[in-house]
């Protein structure tokens, strides 16, 4: 099984307020069903959550009360965008549900508890796909929290031990400098620890849950022995297609 993150900057236009990439997302799902993979798909918020969480500091937690119209229209929106999402992945031919995060799960300090996993397994055994997506979240410390896709993705990849990680995103990879700001940027194709270090973190964009050097280091975090986790740019035409049918493609390579 392969586990998938459709992140927030290729399922959305990050740039505006709940701008849904739909045909973008449409070829994203007919290439996951053209690869023929058993596969688990969570996605990101993009400018469904990112915009509302930011402004009113929602992943801080319960600070003031002029959040809490916040948490219900952060939850609505992703709830949107979701139902969009399983809409495409139900059209290519991949059946599929929505278990929202923040309606099945809570957190602990920011850390997400799936201490009960019937629902998510259950479905998995009838060969119906289970979508998750980054959410605000009730947390038992801060009263709620923001859960990105990727905290997701690593409770995911522990109770389903897939053979590899996938986030699909809007870059080929990571780069040693910002791509969009410095022209001789260069392309990292395999990453450890190590080479992390050296990148700076400027590399980091601001959202609310972090950028590609929080990204990198998830993703070294979920490697295990034989297992890689990989970012590769979904905005390039059959390109997830052919990295998840085992042909060489541009992406970062992330190993343990
Ligand atoms: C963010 O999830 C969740 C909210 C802001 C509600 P992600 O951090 O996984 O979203 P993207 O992929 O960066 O957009």
């Amino acid at each position: 099984m392969i586990l998938i993150k459709l992140g927030g900057s290729v399922i959305t236009d990050k740039s505006a307020y709940k701008r849904f990439n739909k045909d973008i997302v449409s070829r994203l799902c007919r290439e996951i069903k053209g690869s023929k993979k058993e596969v688990i798909i969570v996605h990101g918020a993009g400018s469904f959550g990112h915009v509302l969480a930011k402004e009113f500091e929602l992943q801080k937690g319960h600070m003031n009360n002029g959040q809490i119209d916040a948490v219900a229209k952060v939850s609505r929106d992703v709830r949107e965008l979701n139902g969009m999402i399983v809409s495409e992945l139900i059209s290519a031919g991949i059946p599929s549900v929505s278990v929202p995060t923040g309606s099945c799960f809570v957190m602990d300090d920011n850390e997400l508890l799936i201490n009960d996993d019937e629902v998510l397994r259950g479905y998995v055994r009838l060969g119906i796909m289970p979508v998750m997506f980054g959410d605000v979240v009730l947390d038992r410390k801060k009263g709620f929290g923001i859960c990105s896709g990727d905290a997701v993705m690593r409770s995911l990849a522990i109770l389903f031990e897939p053979e590899a990680v996938v986030f699909v995103s809007d870059i080929d990879g990571l780069y040693d400098r910002d791509p969009k700001v410095s022209k001789d940027a260069k392309l990292i194709t395999d990453v450890d620890r190590d080479a992390l270090d050296r990148i700076p973190p400027e590399m980091t964009v601001a959202d609310v849950t972090g950028g590609v050097h929080a990204k990198m280091r998830t993703m070294l975090d979920m490697c295990s022995d034989g297992r890689d986790c990989i970012l590769v740019n979904g905005t390039v035409d059959g390109r997830l297609e052919e990295l998840l049918t085992g042909k060489k493609v541009i992406c970062t390579r992330a190993r343990k």
